[in-house]
């Protein structure tokens, strides 16, 4: 059966919208049937890399329980000319719609949660997706925290920056170790530039790993044209020997074996 990835982290602006999408392009690209879903009811971004067209019905719908999430699911597979199976789930971006998903509370999202893991029996064993991501808002808040607890595998994403590593460490001891979740660290946006590339990186693994008691999969820099480059053009997808999608491809292999 095919995995329930979650991405989240402590902080906002990690690179967990922008590595979910292109974890979800690589593993298309491999020939695997995947679904990328956007949980991040707060900030929805996966609709301006896929710019789907008449979306009739949200994530948001699903978790309200209003409809099915097949109903929900977009083919985006022309993102990656058909080479693979890439079906996306938006998050309702509308005003209303993120004013009403933060005024929810707990009782709803108590449902939600049950919701979400009917959601991914439904995605795993009905639709059989090989692999399914769920991109969410940073931070403990309970919609997000569902997401974590549906998961066959939770991906914590962090930078370097001192107060992250304080906050994700945090988290994961405080949550994490609770719902007895694999969880699993990614470092993006780490350092920058060539001075990076001079350092032996190993050896801030091996740092962050005495930190973390979770594997640290992955050690991505920070790359301008990465940052520089527009959300709808998929960057694994535009360039797959740049060394940021070989080595994210590397971290694919790793979720794999997990
Ligand atoms: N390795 C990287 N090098 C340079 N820029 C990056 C890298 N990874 C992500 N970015 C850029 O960082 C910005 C924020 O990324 P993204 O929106 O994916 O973060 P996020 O964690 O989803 O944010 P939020 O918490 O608000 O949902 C984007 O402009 C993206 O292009
Ligand atoms: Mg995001």
């Amino acid at each position: 059966m095919g995995k329930f990835v979650t991405i989240h982290s402590f902080k906002g602006g990690t690179g967990k919208s922008y590595l979910s999408a292109n974890l979800a392009t690589i593993y298309a690209l491999q020939g695997k049937r995947v679904c990328l879903i956007d949980l991040d009811f707060r900030a929805p971004t996966q609709h301006v890399v896929f710019e789907p067209k008449g979306i009739k019905r949200w994530v948001n719908d699903v978790l309200n329980g209003t409809a099915k999430v097949e109903e929900c699911l977009v083919d985006c597979s022309s993102k990656v000319e058909n080479k693979g199976t890439l079906h996306v789930g938006f998050a309702d971006f509308s005003t209303e719609a993120i004013r009403d998903m933060i005024s929810k509370g707990r009782k709803w999202e108590t449902e939600a949660l049950h919701r979400i893991l009917s959601m991914r029996k439904e995605l795993l064993e009905n639709l059989k997706y090989d692999i399914v991501i769920a991109d969410t808002s940073p931070g403990i808040q309970y919609s997000s925290i569902n997401a974590v607890v549906a998961a066959d595998v939770a991906i914590v994403v962090s930078t370097l920056d001192d107060s992250d590593i304080h906050g994700t460490t945090k988290m994961i001891g405080e949550l994490y170790e609770v719902f007895q979740k694999k969880t699993v660290v990614i470092i993006n946006k780490a350092i920058g530039g060539a001075d990076f590339m001079d350092i032996d990186k190993s050896k801030i693994v091996e740092e962050l790993q005495s930190k973390y008691k979770e594997a640290v999969i992955g050690l991505l820099p920070c790359y301008c044209e990465v940052g520089r480059m527009k959300r709808a053009s998929i960057f694994a997808y535009n360039y797959p020997k740049h060394p940021f999608t070989e080595a994210l491809r590397v971290i694919a292999a790793k979720i794999d074996l997990i």
